[in-house]
């Protein structure tokens, strides 16, 4: 009914709105009172977390994309080398796993089969085992070494979105909680993070007040044959997972690409009109934002209809957005939290205005318990 909907139509609509909440629930009482993060639920000593040499997370789907953000993440901040795999890959290469190998398992439902294969076999390779998951109780935390909660509450919507998000914040924690413990030069930025993840929620509202401008892009771009999205770092996963939306709920085939690798193939797929989400990097140190300016012109000046989804006071994109949304701006490795709002947004009206049922699409289903 509408009212278990909070008044919207779907609940995927809904949850896309309980994101603030879920993301501050997830943040709740991890700062010691020394100001150190806490993370307890690792359950592995300093030493042995120490002693850790490399991270492999698995998942799938949607909590695969949350596993390419985190990997960006632990690797810069903590400096360990991390393997991100599909749950349903990951066995069948024989992977190289060590007592000193932490396998990440993310999964929103924690009855994902892919995925509770790939811990078992972990398991059975003496890796240490966390999960990342948002149901209590359920098999893979029950079958792991130890268990990290998400705050989501109950996600019925088939296609993930706080669950999505709160995956982030947990990956997130985890990092840092990593660096903390290693003593990585980044150790002394963990409070200044912790601040930034904590200024999300309110980040978020303001993404949210953008929906009926989201919703109108959309809407425009009902008829659309193919929709390609273009993303570099952190917004590399944040492109593939506002795909992922689109062929899950509007049955739109779509593609997402590092806008890097544009060139080297993907660009040939280009046509008149054309919609091309772009997650621009924020401006920063680094070249990612020009390099991704770069990559806009040449997909628009070959025709296509350029979505910029840009932080505010961007000016420099204006002049090659056919249509913009605006980020609040936050640090690059963060910006998946605020980009893939948009995403979601503009995937749920698209597929809305299709007369798409939202909540159930065809073929798919919330958990899949079968390899
Ligand atoms: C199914 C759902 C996806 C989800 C994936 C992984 O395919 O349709 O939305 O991302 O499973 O689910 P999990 O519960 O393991 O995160």
């Amino acid at each position: 009914s509408a009212a278990e909907k909070d008044g919207h139509d779907w609940f995927m609509r809904k949850e896309i709105h309980e994101q603030p909440r879920a993301v501050a629930d997830s943040l709740l009482g991890r700062r010691a009172p020394n100001g150190e993060l806490q993370l307890d639920e690792v359950r592995l000593s300093d030493e042995d977390l120490r002693d850790i040499d490399k991270v492999i997370i698995v998942a799938c789907g949607t909590s695969f994309y949350a596993g390419m953000v985190a990997k960006y993440a632990i690797e810069h901040w903590c400096r360990i080398p991390v393997e991100v795999e599909l749950a349903s890959e990951f066995r069948y290469r024989d992977p190289i796993l060590t007592p000193y190998t932490l396998v990440v398992a993310i999964s929103q439902s924690g009855e994902t089969a892919d995925t509770l294969q790939a811990i078992r076999h972990a398991r059975a390779q003496r890796s240490w085992v966390l999960a990342i998951c948002n149901t209590n109780g359920s098999t893979i935390p029950r079958e792991s070494d130890a268990v990290l909660y998400t705050h989501a509450g109950p996600e019925i919507g088939v296609a993930s979105t706080k669950g999505f998000l709160t995956q982030l914040v947990a990956c997130y924690l985890l990092a840092l909680y990593l660096a903390q413990v290693k003593g990585t030069r980044y150790g002394e930025e963990i409070a200044d993070v912790l601040d930034q993840l904590e200024a999300i929620p309110g980040h978020l509202e303001r993404v949210l007040e953008q929906r009926e401008h989201v919703y109108e892009l959309a809407r425009r771009h009902v008829g659309a044959r193919s929709v390609l999205f273009l993303g570099r770092h952190a917004g590399y996963p944040v492109a593939l997972e506002g795909a992922l939306k689109l062929k899950e709920l509007a049955y739109l085939h779509a593609e997402g690409f590092a806008a890097g690798e544009l060139k080297h193939g993907p660009i040939a797929l280009v046509e008149d009109g054309m919609p091309v989400l772009c997650v621009v990097p924020p401006r920063g140190r680094d070249q990612l934002h020009d390099k991704m300016i770069s990559g806009i012109q040449e997909v628009r000046a070959r025709g296509a209809h350029t979505i910029c989804l840009a932080e505010e006071g961007d000016e420099s994109i204006t002049a090659y957005a056919d249509e913009l949304v605006r980020l609040p701006r936050v640090p690059v490795l963060l910006q998946p939290l605020v980009a893939v709002v948009p995403l979601q947004l503009f995937a749920c009206e698209l597929a809305t205005v299709m007369g798409h049922d939202v909540d159930q699409p065809r073929n798919l289903a919330k958990s899949v318990t079968v390899e």
